[in-house]
């Protein structure tokens, strides 16, 4: 009989950790959570459901030196350290991605502040997109570039990228961040900007969850537009040849026609594809600058409907609460995939969308797809140089969320193959300079070679090496961050 089973013996050392960084932390006066308290369970619920881990002590700083307190008493206690924002990480990262970390909760750290004089905006790392988008408008109607989700955290969401329906126009969030506050793992604490310390920044822009807890960010800001038009057209495609040819069309004009003001995704499903847009200008304005791809595709605009920016965001927030803050309840069941290509070429298109007419349209789970027109000739994504940040699908034309849910449950662990055989119709069809993958929709499948590699691609030795100045001993650390350059 073995009594220290390796599970015994790991699970001993996380309560004993346990019980030293509780005393650290209260000999620090850093707030925490107590185990077992309504904030403890709210904290580490994950949007994830499928993904649930238990962090040995969580801290709720309220200020800088709270955070460098907390890394501080992690390292003390060899624990590693999992910043988490909104903690909406598809793979629960932001809770560590795995059990026994120190979580260091930022949700109580929300400040949106926008200086008049420079329109710059502090944004402390614990603000929800919708608190952020709530917050800059009503000081100035100012705006930055981001998702749709009110609940999202501005700090996992900018630090790897930061995709919305003001992409195409404005580019990503992570284009707007001009500065950060950082916590590094030995507990000092650094500004980073375009002169101080750009290699930090460099990084932060792209893969910024393996370098250090960011307390606040500087961004600058847009004017927001005063009026947009929000659009869509159901696509009546019935078939995967008829996929095929009309998603070809959409292709050409994505890559060299749709304008900088034009912003569009395909949300598919089992019931149909629906193109849904957010048009910077008004509707007469969108008509005629989207009437060559409508009548190409022998298609027409079911909605056009002119309205002010507010009415452009809640048009795509699912009907939730914008000005969100702690506590935060939302949750779903689900297992996810990401995906950027380049334009497909047919042996590609011709996979995906058999594919998609043979395998998910009878699948009975409440799957959907999404494919957003991140690049092309007037987008503004790739209109940023390659190496200014270290988000690897800069390039890219098109960027895919494949999310397969339940309502009820646990998810079926034949589920997996379903989406990764999507997934993998596209990638046997391409060159590996012509895909990668989008760490915002984070794949914890993937073993962190991979995973590192789909998602930083040739960004890799520099964020290694980077990582080895700030964080050799992997304080900061999830299953997959970024490896140190040895
Ligand atoms: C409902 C929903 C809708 C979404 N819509 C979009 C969309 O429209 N466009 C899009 O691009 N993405 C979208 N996403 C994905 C979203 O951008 C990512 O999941 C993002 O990483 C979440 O950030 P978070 O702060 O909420 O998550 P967390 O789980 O808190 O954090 C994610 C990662 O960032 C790290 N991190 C968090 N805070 C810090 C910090 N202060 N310093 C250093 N590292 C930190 C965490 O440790 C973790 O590794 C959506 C997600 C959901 C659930
Ligand atoms: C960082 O910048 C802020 C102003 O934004 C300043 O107050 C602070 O002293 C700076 N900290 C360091 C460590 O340089
Ligand atoms: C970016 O930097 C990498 C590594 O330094 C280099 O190989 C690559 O050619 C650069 N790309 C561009 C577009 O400059
Ligand atoms: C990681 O996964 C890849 C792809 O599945 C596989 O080829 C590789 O051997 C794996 N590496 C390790 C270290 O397990
Ligand atoms: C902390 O780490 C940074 C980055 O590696 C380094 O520049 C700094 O000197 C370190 N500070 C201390 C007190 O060790």
């Amino acid at each position: 009989m073995r009594i220290f089973s390796p599970l015994a013996l790991s699970s001993l050392v996380i309560l004993t950790n346990a019980a030293a960084i509780d005393d650290c932390l209260k000999a620090a006066s850093v707030p925490v959570d107590a185990k077992g308290s309504s904030d403890w369970n709210s904290d580490v619920a994950p949007f994830n459901n499928r993904v649930p881990f238990t962090p040995a002590a969580i801290a709720v700083p309220t200020t800088v030196a709270h955070v460098q307190a907390a890394v501080s008493c992690a390292v003390k206690t060899g624990l590693k350290v999992s910043p988490k924002g909104g903690g909406h990480s598809y793979a629960s990262f932001g809770i560590g991605g795995e059990d026994g970390h120190l979580m260091i909760e930022l949700d109580r750290m929300y400040a949106v502040t926008v200086d008049s004089t420079t329109n710059i905006a502090t944004i402390q790392a614990g603000a929800r997109l919708g608190h952020v988008f709530t917050a800059l408008y009503a000081q100035g109607k100012r705006a930055i570039s981001h998702g749709t989700c009110p609940g999202v955290g501005i700090a996992g969401h900018a630090l790897h990228g930061g995709f919305g329906f003001s992409s195409h126009t404005h580019g990503l969030a992570l284009d707007w961040i001009v500065g950060a506050t950082v916590v590094l793992a030995n507990g000092t604490v650094v500004n980073t900007s375009e002169t101080e310390n750009p290699d930090l920044l460099y990084a932060l822009k792209g893969a910024g969850s393996s370098f250090g807890v960011v307390t606040s960010f500087k961004f600058n800001t847009f004017a927001a537009p005063s009026q947009v038009t929000v659009f869509n057209s159901q696509l009546g495609w019935g078939s995967a040849s008829a996929a095929a040819s009309g998603w070809t069309k959409i292709q050409d004009y994505a890559q060299n026609t749709m304008p900088a003001e034009m912003n569009f995704r395909l949300f598919v499903n089992s019931y149909g594809t629906n193109l849904q847009g957010l048009y910077f200008g008004s509707p007469s304005q969108l008509q005629s600058a989207i009437q060559p791809l409508m009548s190409s595709l022998g298609a027409s605009l079911s909605q056009s409907r002119q309205t002010d920016w507010p009415g452009g965001f809640a048009a795509y927030d699912n009907g939730d609460p914008v000005d969100v803050s702690h506590p935060y309840n939302m949750h779903e069941t689900f297992y996810s995939k990401s995906l950027a290509t380049s334009a497909l070429p047919a042996a590609a298109m011709t996979a995906a969308t058999n594919y998609w007419f043979s395998t998910a349209r009878s699948q009975s789970r409440d799957w959907y797809l999404i494919i957003d027109m991140h690049g092309g000739k007037y987008g503004a994504i790739p209109a940023v140089a390659a190496n200014a940040t270290s988000y690897q699908p800069r390039d890219k034309l098109f960027l895919y969320e494949f999310y397969d849910r339940v309502n009820f449950g646990s998810y079926p662990s034949n589920g997996f193959s379903f989406l990764d055989g999507w997934v993998n119709a596209f990638t046997s069809n391409l060159k590996p300079e012509q895909w990668g993958m989008y760490i915002n929709y984070a794949d914890p499948t993937m073993n962190r070679t991979t995973a590192q590699k789909n998602y930083w691609g040739s960004h890799l030795p520099r964020l290694q090496k980077i990582k080895a100045a700030y964080d050799p001993n992997e304080v900061i650390y999830y299953p997959q961050s970024i490896q140190p350059a040895k």
